[in-house]
């Protein structure tokens, strides 16, 4: 009889609770009970895995009855109504001292307000964002758990068992309290949109107008990741552009259709951004794309209204690198705004956040996992304090780098008809921030002129309004 003998327990055996529990399993020191609301589910699983000795669990009593104390249970299901169901059974049956775990993709609003909820009854509460998909839940998954000291002790060990390694380092660091590790996970996600964006910006640039077909830009892809941009995002792309249609026997990306579609967490990066007044230029466009893609009626009517576009010019001289360089330096302001966005989500909720910690345990594991995130590591660690990524040596100097070719390179998609959006706003970003001064005073004015919401001088203190002379 194992009753009482499982060091943790996974509820919900979709895809991701099944891989998580088998890679718990996998590991020395876990044993793991799982359960799944529909238990022919559970039934199978253990059935197909004897070698991960599962305990198999057919109600929550079970369950509950099946785990060690301090009891830890790890719920990957359904994010929202599904995920407060599960809590509020295990809530009723767990004693001081539990922990519950979150491993869903929820809203850390929810965490907040669940976390509270349960710390009220004595119990802990850990929202864990968790990335990697399906093949990181069952080989290592970046782990970014938010919650108590106390439930980080009592979960370090099983957490640390599961997690890739990077540089020997587990990918797993104790975020922050409450719902920081969902925070960072969202905005995991929103910087994952961006780079994605930004690479098929490259993409679409190269073969319109540098005239490559996928075949060839496979190997361009794969070429860069040979360099400053090793990426799996980079190195993904090499293989979805080499791939062909079973069917048609055409590159398989020119049979996909061309409407990108989202599941929620870049939304919910940029509203929550526009909210603390962090202006993550980069994310927003990539958002505001896989809207656009998928806005039929839209691109119906204009494609229709403007059939002559503008002619492809012939791809200048070193097309190829500018377009690597401008990759580069605008990879570095979307991921500089997206940490922007982390340290004003501590400052908000008062977490102590750090963000060398959060570079590091992205490095493996995840979707944006990258050998650049190494160097945002350092960074942090030589400068805690940091004001932004940009500002910083290496960087700076980066971009500095990339600058003539990225300005040529959004300039010449401007000229072409191209669409560039996450590169032109991550050029405008940075030039405004490097600007002397910017038209801001000229809005304050008008401001003021029409509502009298004053303005600041650059050469005195205090508030000032203006009697404006036009008729009003
Ligand atoms: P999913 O399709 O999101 O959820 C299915 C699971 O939720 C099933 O086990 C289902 O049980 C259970 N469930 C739904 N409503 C329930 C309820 N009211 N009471 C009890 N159980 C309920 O599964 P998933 O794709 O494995 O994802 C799990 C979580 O991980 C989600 O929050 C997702 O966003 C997150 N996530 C997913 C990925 C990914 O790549 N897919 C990556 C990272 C994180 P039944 O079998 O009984 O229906
Ligand atoms: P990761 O951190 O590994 O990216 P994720 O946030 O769950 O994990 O997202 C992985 C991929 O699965 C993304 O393409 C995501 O869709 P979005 O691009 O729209 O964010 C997708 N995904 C996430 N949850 C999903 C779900 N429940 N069902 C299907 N796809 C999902």
């Amino acid at each position: 009889d194992q009753t009482g003998q499982a060091t943790i327990g996974v509820i919900g055996l979709a895809v991701m609770g099944s891989n998580l529990a088998r890679n718990l399993a996998s590991r020395e020191g876990n044993t793991v009970a799982v359960h799944n609301r529909t238990t022919s589910k559970t039934e199978a699983l253990v059935e197909e895995h004897p070698e991960a000795g599962f305990v198999a669990t057919e109600t929550i009593d079970d369950f509950v009855a099946a785990l060690a104390k301090p009891r830890k249970a790890i719920i990957m299901v359904q994010a929202g109504a599904g995920t407060d169901a599960v809590i509020d059974q295990l809530a009723e049956r767990f004693e001081e001292g539990d922990v519950i775990v979150d491993g869903g993709n929820a809203d850390f609003h929810d965490t907040i307000r669940r976390e509270e909820a349960l710390r009220e009854r004595g119990l802990h509460f850990v929202g864990c964002g968790i990335s990697g998909g399906e093949e990181g839940a069952l080989h290592g998954p970046s782990l970014m758990p938010g919650g108590s000291d106390e439930a980080w002790e009592v979960l370090a060990p099983a957490l640390r068992s599961i997690a890739a390694v990077a540089e020997g380092e587990p990918c797993v660091t104790h975020v922050g309290h409450d719902g920081a590790g969902h925070f960072v996970k969202m905005v995991h996600n929103g910087i994952e949109y961006a780079d994605m964006q930004l690479i098929a910006e490259s993409y679409d640039l190269l073969r319109r107008i540098g005239g490559h077909d996928p075949d060839a830009l496979a190997d361009v892809f794969e070429e860069w990741n040979g360099g400053d941009l090793e990426s799996y995002l980079i190195e993904i792309t090499a293989e979805v552009l080499r791939q062909t249609d079973a069917d048609t026997g055409q590159p398989l990306v020119d049979v996909i259709l061309d409407q990108a579609g989202s599941k929620g967490t870049g939304v919910w990066t940029v509203q929550n951004a526009t909210g603390l007044g962090v202006p993550t230029t980069a994310i927003g466009e990539a958002v505001f794309a896989r809207a656009l893609s998928s806005s039929e009626d839209h691109r119906d009517a204009v494609r229709r209204t403007f059939p002559d576009r503008p002619d492809l010019p012939e791809a200048p001289d070193g097309f190829e690198d500018d377009v690597r360089s401008a990759l580069y330096a605008s990879k570095v302001v979307a991921y500089a705004q997206g940490f922007d966005l982390i340290r004003a989500g501590a400052e908000e909720h008062d977490w102590d956040i750090d963000l060398a910690a959060v570079a590091r345990i992205w490095r493996g594991g995840c979707i944006i996992r990258a050998k650049f995130l190494d160097r945002i590591a350092e960074a942090f660690d030589d400068d805690p304090s940091l004001v932004t990524l940009l500002a910083h040596p290496y960087f700076a100097d980066a971009v500095r780098d990339g600058e003539a070719a990225w300005r040529r390179v959004v300039a010449l998609a401007a000229t072409s008809g191209v669409p560039a959006p996450a590169f032109g706003s991550a050029l405008a970003s940075y030039d405004a921030l490097a600007s002397e001064r910017l038209p801001a005073a000229l809005i304050q004015g008008q401001r003021d002129f029409f509502g009298a919401h004053t303005y600041r001088r650059t050469d005195r203190d205090g508030v000032f309004h203006t009697l404006w002379s036009g008729d009003r």
